[in-house]
């Protein structure tokens, strides 16, 4: 949640922060501001608001200086307004400092900062740390600093310049993540890879506990409580600046979608042994004996990565038969779940940095779990603390909606079972053949079904002015109506509600009425024709049935008014043909509507608050 971005070099700052918040604006988009240091003074720009509104005050009032900071906000403390957008500075515009997580004493803090004589000018939990600086200065900025983290629990990845010392940029990180991006004759922090691509691929992590200090001719890090030096190696970004850029799609979303051939290609290439084409992960250090010991698994996500695991917790059931709970990260770091060192605890994260979930992985391996992060972002805290990992190939994921990214984490958790399938010899040849074989099929029939999206485009048409809209199916069918429902619920902002078909007379069944539109899932062969029992039980209450069927099940069509055929494929393996389509009607329901798709309402893409 909100982006920060700073640069030293021999560049002006201000365009090319400006650009790396559009880059990160992603992550939050109430408002947005940059400060620039130009040897003399600070000088800071910002407003509540899109970046553009920003942009538009550079153009009139521009910043001169090589060396600034920038950021973009999701608003958590204090609504989003001119006066709580960062970047704060304190009384004298000695200092100014962009904070990305959450100081949890802020008002503790404040309180005695107020004792002191200071004039607030927000409602911001950030702004102390501005105040702090200026009240603990001691002419030195690492002591300085050492001196103002000591002040504050919570998360936090700072950006702070300061006029004191013109020629060097100051980031420090706790638990909140930051890149330091080395450049020549320049260098850059940011919230994320992305940002920085444009300038250089090689990029320095930081770590919980650590400053960064950045000049233009060089970097070095340093542990924040001893300040001695830290040796860390550069790594190198392979992906494609192209895979940042919209490519001619009008959103990033629509992108992403027809990315997914592509993404679960990747996410699939090297995972299968050559010769016998078994599943293969190198990148795991599990031996045989550990993968027996398990007698439980937990998968922790949030969000559409939860619901990704819901597929997770039914393929490695069917293929291991080892018990797996699905749990919300919120909610399992707060109760006590059972774990010890025979349960196998997965987190799943696009970002590899929300913080539920990275919660969850902690408390986890304290009481002595195995920890596997699936996650889509190298050099993310939970690629560096889980004990393993299982990286997705879905390249950067941009629009705030997931979509390659859920896909990716689907096929992985696939992948995943009849790994350890294969470990406990639960698997015959024959059915990990056709399991094999039925997933390297899968990037080409995605690839059929987005070349025919008219039927989709025009059904979303349909549903735009809907009140309402409900998504049934029952098993992984349930699991991928979770999924579509919340893609439209968040693009769209249609109300949306998904159940297991089964479910719905025991009560919503009263929320349907004459042109409800439902979107039925009916692709499990073994409950198709109780599937088609629920159908009708909403058709005869007036609902306008969208039915989702795999290629040759003719008979739904009898059913329903529309249907949408995915191609033919093992029941285990629907849900990555299934959940395409529903992305395609979120987003062509969104486009109908005008709403912002890639950047929806209140909502960020990577969620590093609790
Ligand atoms: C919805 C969506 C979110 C994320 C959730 C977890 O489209 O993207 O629900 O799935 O915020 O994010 P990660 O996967 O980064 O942990």
């Amino acid at each position: 949640m909100c982006g920060i971005i700073g640069y030293i070099g021999a560049r002006e700052s201000q365009n090319i922060l400006a650009n790396g918040l559009g880059k990160l604006e992603y992550r939050g988009y109430d408002s947005a501001g940059i400060a620039v240091c130009d040897g003399e003074c600070i000088q800071t720009e910002k407003t509540v608001g899109r970046l553009d509104n920003l942009q538009e005050k550079l153009i009139e009032s521009p910043k001169q200086g090589s060396l600034g900071i920038g950021h973009t906000r999701w608003a958590t403390h204090g609504r989003p307004s001119n006066e709580n957008s960062h970047p704060h500075t304190d009384e004298e515009t000695e200092f100014a400092v962009v904070h990305n997580g959450i100081i949890e004493n802020y008002l503790d803090v404040k309180e005695e900062l107020i004792a002191d004589g200071v004039t607030f000018t927000s409602e911001t939990d950030s702004e102390v740390i501005a105040h702090l600086f200026s009240k603990l200065y001691d002419g030195e900025m690492i002591s300085t600093i050492q001196k103002v983290v000591q002040k504050l629990k919570g998360a936090y990845a700072l950006g702070v310049v300061t006029k004191n010392d013109p020629d060097t940029l100051y980031a420090v990180r706790q638990a909140s993540p930051l890149i330091v991006g080395v450049g020549e004759d320049e260098n850059f922090i940011s919230s994320d890879i992305p940002a920085l691509l444009e300038h250089t691929r090689d990029m320095l992590i930081l770590e919980d506990g650590e400053i960064a200090v950045l000049k233009r001719e060089g970097v070095s890090l340093l542990d924040l409580e001893t300040a001695n030096p830290i040796e860390r190696d550069v790594f190198k970004v392979d992906w494609d600046m192209e895979q940042a850029e919209k490519n001619g799609f009008d959103h990033f979303m629509l992108k992403e979608i027809f990315e997914q051939p592509n993404a679960l290609q990747k996410t699939m290439t090297g995972r299968f042994d050559e010769e016998s084409n078994k599943v293969d992960f190198q990148e795991l250090d599990w031996t045989a004996d550990k993968v027996n010991n398990w007698n439980k698994i937990y998968i922790v996500a949030c969000g559409t990565a939860y619901h990704a695991g819901l597929i997770g917790q039914n393929a490695i059931e069917e293929l291991t038969r080892i018990p797996v709970s699905v749990e919300i990260a919120s909610e399992f770091r707060y109760r006590r779940p059972i774990i010890d060192e025979n349960t196998l605890v997965i987190v799943v994260s696009q970002s590899g940095e929300t913080a539920d979930t990275l919660a969850a992985l902690r408390q986890s391996q304290k009481v002595g779990a195995e920890v596997l992060g699936i996650t889509n972002v190298v050099g993310s805290s939970i690629a560096r603390e889980a004990d393993n990992v299982i990286l997705t190939m879905a390249g950067p994921e941009i629009a705030v909606a997931s979509t390659k990214a859920y896909t990716t984490q689907v096929l992985s958790f696939y992948l995943l079972g009849a790994y350890v399938a294969q470990m406990k010899e639960m698997i015959s040849d024959e059915y990990r053949e056709q399991l094999v074989k039925g997933i390297q099929a899968i990037p080409s029939q995605i690839e059929e079904g987005l070349e025919h999206t008219k039927g989709l485009q025009w059904y979303a048409e349909s549903i735009k002015d809907s009140k309402s809209v409900f998504f049934l199916g029952r098993g992984l069918d349930h699991a991928v109506a979770l999924e579509g429902s919340l893609k439209l619920k968040e693009i769209s902002y249609i109300h949306s509600e998904a159940y297991a078909a089964g479910e719905l007379k025991h009560g919503t069944l009263a929320l349907i009425e004459e042109g409800t539109p439902v979107i039925a899932l009916a692709t499990q062969d073994e409950v198709y024709e109780k599937m088609l029992g629920n159908i009708e039980e909403v058709k005869a209450r007036g609902a306008q049935v969208m039915g989702v069927a795999t290629e040759g099940n003719m008979k739904i069509y009898q059913y329903v008014d529309e249907t949408c055929y995915i191609p033919a494929t093992l029941s285990l393996l629907t849900p990555l043909l299934s959940v395409v389509p529903l992305q395609i009607i979120s987003y062509y329901t969104a486009l109908a509507l005008g709403k912002d798709i890639d950047k929806p309402r209140n909502l960020a893409k990577s969620v590093t608050v609790e």
